[in-house]
């Protein structure tokens, strides 16, 4: 990760300089300083760009002189419509140009160090790179930035700024490397040896194998696994922030996620095109034990659990056959359909333990359930579906100030009158209509009353492009939407104690 430094504004000597400059700003500062150093190079480049500073617009000067290698104005756009996210952007852009340089500074006029922070965060996310597995990249096509000065007044209040930030930068980290990691070596076995590694950051962490499941019965996740020779888990992660410090003791929210390390759709199998993506599939429990250091990492309040069931769909010998019956821990049994629709059947056992074990709060899963939520909402929104408005609510106003952003699917009984079995209490499919809406009314028969949203995150886990602080590759959609949620509305406010 880019080291993350704050400092007062000055010019630097050397490296990148990188100003953030709003629509119709007039140089002043730090602008003023480097265009006279440079002997007014900066001026003269931005008149021949026509740059006026809108929104996303970039402009690259190279070796302008007074020892700079380069300086790159980034746009904000009017101050008046400045959007929650326009200094992440801002960052998230400048990185993107900062890749063939060491060290960068980056200031920008009246910078607070709020600002200053979401800055770094946005150009920490978008310098995110998987390259474990390049052995003949050469050092000089590696991406080199590795030191990031932000100039603002009070550094010492930039750097309390940034450091939650960097919790949460780290977390999403985290997640991207489990999403990006090949499914050869990220057997549910491996996944959670990873989620034991949180037990540094104060998490406590137990995992149960497949003996355990089946003792306590646990025959709709475990039909989908027995087809693999690579075992299941369940991994409980506890962070206990608010009652482990001696507070009043709540009841805990938790986070659950479908983790299923590869999908071939088991018999059901799927066509060969595209099926390398499944390795993804694991993107809802990537998304929760991300979030689970995140919170951690920051020291978060609040006591939470997250849970993940981690499974390999595959066809075998031993593989659940379309028509099998299973029993799930909750006693409900399922007639499965398809054996490709096997992300339900493992969310249902873990919701069921979840509300058994822990009696939360309230409940979110994450999963990447159905192919139709891409249909309906294209890779613009996570498909959200509730049980609780207050809930809805919350969520949707965290996804607009994330830009991690959420849309409401209807739930009925008209809906999940098209789950009924004629030989068992459900089946596992609905039909084509509406597939991600009678997917998530499957899931809501494993959840009781109890306060619960599920996000269908199959269009938002991967990227086939980048964006301002999204790499393509793994997202990490939904770590900063939830760690977000927990901040703005579950934790004392910053000060109280
Ligand atoms: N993992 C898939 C859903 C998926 C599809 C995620 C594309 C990401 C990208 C899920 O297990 C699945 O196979 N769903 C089926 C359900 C169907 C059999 C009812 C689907 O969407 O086709
Ligand atoms: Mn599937
Ligand atoms: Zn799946």
């Amino acid at each position: 990760m880019v080291d993350i430094a704050f400092a007062r504004p000055a010019l630097p000597k050397s490296g990148a300089l990188v100003l953030l400059v709003s629509e119709g700003e007039m140089p002043s500062g730090l602008w003023q300083q480097a265009d006279h150093a440079t002997g007014g190079a900066i001026a003269r480049a931005l008149a021949a760009a026509e740059f006026k500073g809108a929104k996303g617009k970039t402009c690259t000067i190279l070796a302008p002189g007074a020892g700079l290698s380069r300086v790159i104005v980034v746009g904000l756009g009017k101050p008046s419509t400045f959007e929650p996210l326009v200094f992440e952007e801002a960052g998230g852009a400048a990185a993107a140009l900062l890749a063939r340089e060491t060290a960068a500074t980056i200031g920008a006029h009246a910078f607070t160090a709020d600002q200053a922070a979401q800055a770094a965060l946005g150009a920490t996310l978008r310098s995110y790179r998987f390259d474990r597995y390049r052995t003949k990249e050469k050092p000089e096509d590696k991406p080199k930035l590795s030191r990031l000065t932000l100039l603002v007044a009070d550094p010492a209040r930039g750097k309390a700024a940034w450091e939650p930030r960097a919790a949460v930068a780290n977390g999403v980290f985290l997640t991207r490397d489990l999403v990006s990691e090949p499914a050869n070596v990220l057997n549910p076995a491996e996944m959670a040896n990873r989620c034991k590694k949180l037990s540094e950051l104060g998490v406590k962490v137990e995992v149960l194998g497949p003996r355990e499941m089946a003792k306590l019965g646990f025959g709709a996740l475990l039909g989908v696994s027995q087809g693999s020779v690579n075992e299941p888990r369940m991994v409980v992660m506890q962070w206990q922030g608010a009652s482990g410090r001696g507070r009043r003791k709540d009841k805990p929210i938790a986070f659950i996620g479908k983790g299923v390390t590869f999908d071939t759709g088991g018999i059901s199998i799927k066509p060969a095109g595209g099926m390398e993506d499944m390795k993804w599939d694991m993107g809802g429990a990537g998304t929760v034990i991300g979030l689970m250091a995140a919170l951690a990492g920051r020291k978060a309040k609040v006591d939470v659990v997250g849970l993940v069931g981690l499974v390999e769909n595959m066809p075998s010998g031993s593989a659940q056959r379309p028509g099998d019956v299973v029993k799930s821990y909750s006693g409900q049994t399922i007639e499965v359909i398809n054996t490709d629709a096997e992300g339900r059947l493992v969310l249902a056992d873990v919701l069921w333990y979840c509300q058994e074990k822990f009696d939360p709060r309230f409940m979110i899963d994450l999963a990447t359930l159905t192919g139709a939520i891409i249909v309906a909402l294209g890779h613009g929104h996570a498909g959200l579906f509730s049980n609780n408005d207050e809930l809805a609510e919350k969520l949707a106003a965290v996804g607009k100030a994330t830009g991690e952003k959420v849309w409401r699917m209807p739930l009925n009984e008209a809906y999940d009158k098209l789950i009924r079995s004629d030989i068992a209490d459900m089946k596992n499919i609905g039909g084509r209509p509406g597939g991600s809406i009678t997917a998530a009314q499957f899931i809501q028969r494993f959840v009781n009353d109890k306060p619960w949203a599920h996000l269908d995150i199959a269009g938002m886990a991967w990227s086939t492009k980048d964006a301002a602080c999204v790499p393509k590759g793994a997202t990490a959609y939904g770590v900063r939407l939830l760690d977000r949620l927990v901040a703005q509305f579950y934790e004392p406010a910053a000060g109280a104690d």
